[in-house]
């Protein structure tokens, strides 16, 4: 059984381990206005809102997700929202009096998902102490990157989205309940590893130490783990596999944990992207504005860096940049707890050095050091909420007029994320002219045929991955005048 709330509704619902929200509220519990446009996390049409009191302590935030990627089970202890449970009788919150008022839906399929996310950044602006700056366009788009429209055009959606704070603050009749978040709160946490649906042999595990992971991984060998399920679910929805057991990872402590050491942090591989970023905000700014370009706020608030590194895909965001900062991986098993360099993970297409039973349990990325720089630049075809075509990962620094310690890592241009220690063999020791450039770049001929596939050809992959040396040796002579903004919008007009 899955306990939560619904619109502030207390539910009790069973349900198979692999259903996901959207099809709970669109069956069992009878809640249409959520609509399935894509099925895989790209159009935002099944956007709702989840609090968690497993995310945030206190007070609870609603984050948005995509519904049709999200495993019912995660649902546990947690208040859900959807587009029927904005609105107090004939008053329209603030995100649909704006729709509204703007002209921002003509066919109405995307439109419960944009009111959704309008709704999260609305409630976001709300809880910001005063003065409050206002929207601006980076703000809308991290909130409205998500979501797709075919037919109304994006100008009245973003002028209902600037204009949300002109409207009555409506609040919904569940927000005025004193007792709704106590009540959430004893739901959590989860009902620990035996949650098994007893129609069948299916069972949706949720351990809730690593010893108790390992060992239910033990007992469960065909089980297949889940973090966010941004990559998982979509076996379910676009390769229609079907998932006896799921053993999911949000509840396990240690993976949930962020650990500092006096060199670095050990960040458990179930914490997702929305909680790596004040980190990285801080002491990695490039890793940070990565961050804005990988999936949308509803990934964000769910995938996580364990997942993109497991799932091996040669085009995840995280690992070429993880390589050049020497990141170490902890993995835990039946034998106990090893760590491993990031760099020796990765083996061939989707094959990684874990062994059966062995989980990846945490990253550890290394204090950053004064004089080391770094450069991320991702390719993709579309700014927001797009996979890498390519992305190159550059970590250097100048000591005396020459570069040392330096780091190249591409993905999307072999079977693996990887370094390319021939281009760093080319650079190390020697000045950033462009006569080292060039030997870089013939370095990056010889060692990388990349694929063609419908994102980029071989060709073009190789002329861009040189190019991003070139952009690099620029940066380096100061005539790269791109501001990070900038940078966003050649990033993503290059293809
Ligand atoms: C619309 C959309 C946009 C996306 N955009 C991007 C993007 O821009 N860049 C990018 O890199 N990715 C992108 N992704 C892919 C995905 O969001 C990331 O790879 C994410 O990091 C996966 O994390 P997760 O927690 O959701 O993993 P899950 O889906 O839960 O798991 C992924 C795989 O890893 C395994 N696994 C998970 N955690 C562990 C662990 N700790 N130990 C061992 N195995 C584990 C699971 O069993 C599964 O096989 C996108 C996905 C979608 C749907
Ligand atoms: S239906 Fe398109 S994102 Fe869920
Ligand atoms: S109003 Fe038709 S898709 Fe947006």
């Amino acid at each position: 059984m899955i306990e939560f709330f619904l619109n502030g509704q207390r539910q009790r619902v069973a349900a198979a381990p692999d259903t996901s929200v959207l099809e709970l509220l669109r069956g069992p519990v009878s809640h249409c206005g959520t609509k399935e446009g894509c099925a895989s996390g790209d159009c935002g049409a099944c956007t709702v809102a989840i609090a968690s009191p497993e995310d945030d302590r206190q007070p609870l935030v609603y984050r948005t997700v995509n519904a049709c990627i999200t495993p019912a089970h995660q649902l546990q202890g947690t208040h859900l929202i959807t587009v029927e449970g904005l609105a107090r009788g004939d008053a329209l919150h603030p995100s649909q009096a704006s729709m509204v008022a703007c002209h921002g839906s003509q066919c109405g399929f995307c439109t419960p998902g944009i009111v959704m996310s309008l709704f999260a950044l609305h409630e976001q602006q709300r809880a910001t102490p005063a003065p409050r700056k206002p929207l601006d366009d980076h703000r809308l788009e991290a909130a409205l990157g998500g979501n797709l429209c075919r037919c109304t055009g994006y100008r009245p959606i973003r002028d209902a989205a600037l204009s949300m704070g002109e409207r009555p603050d409506t609040r919904p009749p569940w927000a005025d309940d004193p007792e709704l978040e106590r009540e959430i709160r004893h739901l959590a946490p989860l009902a620990g590893s035996k949650n098994q649906n007893s129609k069948s042999q299916a069972r949706y595990l949720t351990p809730s130490t690593l010893a108790d992971l390992i060992d239910t991984m033990q007992r469960h060998p065909d089980a297949r783990l889940v973090a966010g399920a941004t990559d998982l679910w979509l076996e379910v929805t676009q390769r229609l596999e079907h998932f006896e057991t799921l053993i999911d990872l949000r509840q396990v402590k240690e993976l949930r944990q962020i650990e500092e050491t006096a060199d670095g942090w050990w960040i458990g591989a179930a914490v997702t992207y929305r909680e790596w970023e004040p980190l990285l905000a801080e002491h990695y700014p490039a890793f940070a504005h990565l961050l804005t370009r990988l999936g949308s706020a509803q990934i964000r608030n769910r995938g996580t860096v364990g997942g993109n590194i497991a799932n091996a895909s040669p085009i995840g965001d995280t690992p070429p940049v993880l390589l050049t900062l020497d990141a170490t991986l902890r993995l835990a098993g039946p034998e106990g707890v090893r760590e491993l360099p990031l760099a020796s993970f990765f083996l061939d297409y989707k094959q990684t050095a874990l062994e059966p039973g062995e989980c990846v349990a945490a990253i550890y990325l290394p204090k950053p050091q004064a004089d080391l720089e770094q450069r991320v630049w991702k390719l993709s075809k579309r700014r927001e909420d797009d996979i890498s075509t390519l992305l190159g990962a550059f970590r250097w620094r100048l000591k005396d007029g020459v570069l040392a310690d330096v780091r190249v890592a591409y993905g999307g241009m072999a079977a693996i994320p990887l370094r390319v220690t021939a281009i760093e063999a080319a650079l190390e020791g020697k000045k950033p002219d462009a006569e080292t450039f060039d030997a870089a770049r013939q370095a990056l001929r010889e060692s990388l045929t990349p694929m063609s596939d419908a994102r980029g050809s071989c060709d073009y992959r190789l002329t861009a991955a040189a190019n991003l040396l070139e952009r690099w040796r620029l940066t380096l002579a100061n005539t790269d005048s791109t501001t990070p903004t900038q940078e966003v919008a050649l990033d993503a007009y290059a293809h």
